[in-house]
């Protein structure tokens, strides 16, 4: 393994998690390079025990493993700490030769997160349906170039400053558009410096690292955080998240030079969810998608709000496989299709070869679906593609063709095991 990639394929909860954790074995880094606390990768260890990562890698569970939050990342200093004393409670320590965090990481403030959900309170116009973890007002400013960043924890210059011209703009917005409360600079200031001490020991330029890993060879995993119909340039914006969810964020996000890739994985649920607003073409409402959710437990790790769900999009995923680079799929979640009747599969969007540039064109878009038969037999013990059921065999196939994609592993439980190869 060199340096690899791997991508959520859709609007995010793919299995990403899960997938990373498998290949995380033979890497020796293991690298986020955008989002936050937005994202929650589930994984569930050999021994029953399931863990939501937000902010840490999903390297941590594999010793020997060298985690990495890059500059692209926006870090929420207090729930890094949360989740690192949350891992130690369960036995695991997280210690600074197991992760590093960029100087260059924003940070995501008590403003963000207050911003974000009253922006995103009931019956307000423009609702995204966000995370409300502060993401997209923490990315605001760092282009406003007014953010804070761990560099400034580490030096601590002007620190006090910087905070207070932050709350100056954001709190104006707080009170005076949304009626809330103002957030007082001086307790965030003493509270950031307490979480700062602790976090010291973890900053590093994780660009030079990184480079220099590359340099000797050593195997780094990119990890996605995000689907990337949700990246902020080529998703369905506005109904995206605030960062570059999709393959070409990396070299930004992690401070490497154009190239450093040599292989990147899409990861595919075999259906498809979305959380939050904006436009899903093969969605499926009413009975039909609640047996779908029902199946697949289809609820956000990190807000716990039931994921839209419907038939998988192969026109969806030829955009999103083709923009991110990537020449093989994970396709995850085959089990849950078992007992769903005859199946769907979004073949084409009608007269539209591409995918649209505006959610308002998107949600104007006519599927195009074929059907093909289902299968009752679960697949949990399944262990390769001989041992699936004649039309879950089918079904894989007719993805491939769809996609023009290789599937390279088929997932068929949440468990790291519950995998084949092909
Ligand atoms: P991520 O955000 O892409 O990491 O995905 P999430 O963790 O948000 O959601 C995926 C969910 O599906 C988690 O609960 C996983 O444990 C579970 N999961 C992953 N792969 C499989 C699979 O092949 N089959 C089943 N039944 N569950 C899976
Ligand atoms: P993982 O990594 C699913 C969605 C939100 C919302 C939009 C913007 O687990 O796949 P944000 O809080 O980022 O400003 O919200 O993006 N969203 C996700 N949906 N999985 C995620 O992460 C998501 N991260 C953000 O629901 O629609
Ligand atoms: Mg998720």
């Amino acid at each position: 393994m060199a340096a690899e990639c791997i991508v959520g394929a859709q609007w995010g909860d793919e299995g990403k998690g899960k997938v990373i954790d498998y290949f995380a074995r033979k890497a020796d880094y293991v690298v986020r390079w955008a989002g936050g606390g937005n994202a929650g990768h589930t994984i569930l260890l050999p021994d029953g025990r399931k863990f939501v990562l937000h902010l840490l890698p999903a390297g941590v569970f594999h010793q020997g493993v060298v985690n990495v939050l890059g500059a692209g990342v926006v870090l929420d200093p207090w729930q890094v700490l949360e989740e690192m004393e949350a891992l130690e409670r369960a036995g695991l320590r997280v210690d600074p030769s197991r992760l590093r965090i960029s100087l260059r990481a924003h940070m995501v403030l008590p403003w963000h997160k207050a911003l974000d959900q009253a922006r995103e309170k009931d019956g307000r116009p423009g609702r995204i349906g966000t995370t409300g973890k502060g993401i997209g007002p923490c990315y605001e400013d760092k282009a406003g170039r007014r953010g804070l960043r761990m560099a400034d924890l580490a030096s601590r210059e002007g620190l006090a400053s910087s905070l207070e011209r932050l709350a100056r703009e954001r709190n104006l917005l707080l009170e005076s558009l949304y009626g809330e409360a103002p957030i007082d600079p001086a307790r965030v200031e003493a509270s950031l410096v307490e979480a700062g001490e602790r976090l010291l020991p973890f900053l590093e330029d994780t660009g030079l690292l990184l480079r220099k890993a590359l340099g000797e060879g050593k195997s780094v995993l990119f990890e996605g955080a995000q689907g990337v119909l949700l990246d902020l340039d080529h998703g369905t914006y506005p109904y995206v998240t605030s960062s570059s969810a999709s393959s070409g964020g990396v070299f930004s996000g992690a401070g490497i030079p154009f190239g450093g890739l040599d292989r990147v994985i899409g990861v595919a649920k075999a259906y498809t969810t979305r959380v939050g607003e904006g436009p899903f073409p093969s969605e499926l409402h009413g009975e039909a998608g609640e047996r779908l959710r029902k199946a697949g437990g289809e609820f956000g790790a990190t807000t716990g709000r039931p994921r839209r769900c419907g038939w998988l999009d192969c026109a969806a995923l030829r955009y999103s496989l083709a923009l991110s680079g990537a020449r093989e799929m994970v396709l995850t979640k085959l089990d849950v299709l078992s007992g769903q009747g005859p199946l769907k599969i979004l073949a084409s969007y009608e007269g539209m070869d591409g995918f649209p540039s505006s959610a308002g064109e998107v949600s104007r878009l006519r599927p195009r679906y074929e059907e093909v038969p289902g299968w009752d037999e679960p697949l949990g013990g399944v262990r390769s593609f001989e041992g699936l059921p004649g039309p879950a065999r089918d079904y894989v196939l007719r993805v491939e063709d769809l996609t023009g994609v290789r599937i390279s592993m088929v997932s068929v439980g949440p468990g790291r095991d519950e995998v084949f190869r092909r």
